[in-house]
């Protein structure tokens, strides 16, 4: 057994907290302008680049490049790759595909990650609805991460929602705790029982990262030795975001506060004079 295994996990405290958001702010500048450039006829590599450019104007560092020899800033994977796909000048964005963009920064030594997969114009109906599937899956784990849950009532989330959609979680790649590395423990996986394993406390903060296959959920590695696609050559979809356990509830490290995930924007006041409540 690595010593890893018995670390502690660490309780961050408000100010340690908000400076992993404010690496996560950059994670996320990043991914929104990457975005608006995974069109068709990019090239993976250009992707990567301009990742790096924009993260180094940001006043951060990719935290992937060099990680146990990563050799690129950005994991870019297409379709039937699941995670950890190396950019490259010859892989051209094409109309039709499903890019997962997954990105790390360091900034002041906190480090923050997050990953999105989306559709390259337009995609099959059912490649839209396993990404659908897979936001969803996160948005359950992180509605999970309260003090006083156990990180199996997490995976159980995930695992439940995708079986009952028909797809199969990925069990060979887990989330993980994150601040002053980028992989801390605990590993979070993305299925499990309600109650079972570590209980949460407030200033633990995970990255979570649900990874769901259309197929079975059995991987393979390539000779790259990185790139991680679906055993049965069908599709796979990934979405992470940093989260800090608080007493108010889970904290998104990586949108900035007060952020509506899933309309992307800022979310709607409260009820003023003449506002509707949204649902
Ligand atoms: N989000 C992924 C993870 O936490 C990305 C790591 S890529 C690596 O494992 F290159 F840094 F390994
Ligand atoms: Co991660």
């Amino acid at each position: 057994m690595d010593g890893s295994a018995r670390e502690r996990i660490a309780l961050r405290t408000r100010e340690e907290i908000a400076r992993i958001r404010e690496a996560g702010r950059v994670v996320w500048e990043v991914l929104e302008a990457l975005t608006a450039v995974a069109v068709p006829g990019v090239s993976t590599a250009e992707l990567d680049r301009f990742a790096e450019a924009r993260t180094r104007a940001l006043g951060g560092r990719p935290a992937f490049l060099g990680y146990r020899g990563y050799p690129a800033c950005l994991c870019v994977s297409l379709n039937d790759e699941v995670i950890h796909g190396i950019p490259s000048p010859h892989r051209i964005l094409a109309e039709g595909d499903v890019i997962g963009l997954d990105y790390g920064v360091v900034l002041g030594g906190w480090f923050a990650d997050a990953a999105r997969t989306l559709p390259v114009g337009r995609v099959s109906e059912e490649a839209a609805r396993l990404l659908a599937v897979t936001r969803r899956a996160l948005s359950r784990a992180i509605a999970a991460a309260l003090p006083g849950a156990h990180l199996g009532d997490l995976g159980a989330a995930v695992q439940a929602l995708a079986e009952e959609e028909g797809y199969s979680v990925v069990r060979d790649f887990v989330g993980h705790g994150i601040g002053r590395r980028l992989h801390e423990p605990p590993q979070v996986p993305n299925y499990g029982s309600p109650g079972a394993g570590v209980r949460l406390r407030a200033g633990m903060v995970l990255a979570l990262e649900p990874m769901l296959n259309a197929g079975t959920g059995e991987v393979r590695t390539l000779d790259d030795d990185w790139t991680a696609v679906t055993a049965d050559g069908r599709l796979s979809a990934h979405f992470e975001h940093t989260v800090a356990v608080t007493e108010n509830g889970p904290e998104i490290l990586t949108l900035p506060e007060g952020w509506d995930d899933h309309a992307n924007r800022p979310a709607a006041e409260g009820p003023g004079p003449g506002s509707e409540r949204r649902e």
